[in-house]
């Protein structure tokens, strides 16, 4: 699967790209990224990419014309059709697990990220797709949200995760928060790991993890685990 970032601080990109399991599975290849330096594309002989608002009010607005010329130059090299172009911003729907699952279904995807009060109304009009918070706060720019996004697509992404198994049984995957884990010693401080993960009878171990998920989900997140629920009793 194929990123495009587009952004003013290609830096910040490049550093959490390049680095840990996203930056071993660009080399093995199942992963590519592409940093574009929106101020790469600006015409304005100072290199600007920002103005004033019509309209008064404060701070500045990324212009249309680098931003769309910028997104083209990508599209322009796009094999299979127009790229779904997502604008991470606080005003749009909240990002969420399904949404990763679902945009890890694309082979390429664009990210537009803002800076300073945003950007030029006609420039979102013309290129994008999808309008994607990470949640109900405003950080100061839109690189560290298309990082948290483009981590959660990434490791869906077949080959990315060595141990496939471990996006099946982690929190959310089935709607629930995933059960407590231990490893050894079989007693630390003074506090001993459940018998049953001991026994050996792999039954037993899975009745124990889905009460232990469904409980946890329960107390910590009523909300997901009324909407487990109600999919349950429709189910049967
Ligand atoms: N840009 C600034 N804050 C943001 C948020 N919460 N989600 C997505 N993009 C943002």
């Amino acid at each position: 699967m194929r990123f495009h970032i587009l952004t003013l601080f290609p830096e910040v990109a490049e550093a959490c790209l390049k680095s840990s399991i996203l930056g071993r599975a660009e080399k093995n290849g199942c992963l590519s990224f592409h940093v574009v330096n929106i101020r790469d594309y600006t015409l304005d002989k100072h290199k600007k990419v920002d103005d004033y608002t019509y309209g008064g009010g404060a701070g500045m607005l990324m212009q249309a014309q680098p931003v769309y010329d910028a997104w083209r130059s990508v599209q322009d090299t796009a094999a299979a059709g127009p790229l779904r172009t997502i604008y991470v911003t606080p005003q749009g729907r909240t990002f969420t697990q399904r949404i990763a699952g679902e945009l890890a279904q694309e082979k390429e995807l664009i990210f537009l990220c803002g800076h300073y009060e945003g950007i030029d109304e006609r420039a979102l009009e013309e290129t994008v797709t999808d309008q994607i918070s990470i949640g109900d706060y405003v950080l100061t720019g839109g690189e560290l949200p298309a990082m948290v996004m483009i981590d959660a697509i990434a490791r869906l992404v077949p080959g990315v995760l060595h141990n496939e198994e471990s996006t099946q049984t982690e929190s959310f995957q089935n709607g629930l928060l995933e059960y407590p884990q231990y490893s050894r010693p079989p007693v630390w401080h003074g506090r001993a790991v459940p018998e049953v993960l001991l026994s050996g009878d792999h039954k037993k171990v899975e009745e124990w993890r889905l009460e232990q998920s469904l409980r946890r989900t329960r107390e910590r997140r009523p909300e997901l685990y009324e909407a487990y629920c109600n999919r349950r009793d429709e189910e049967t």
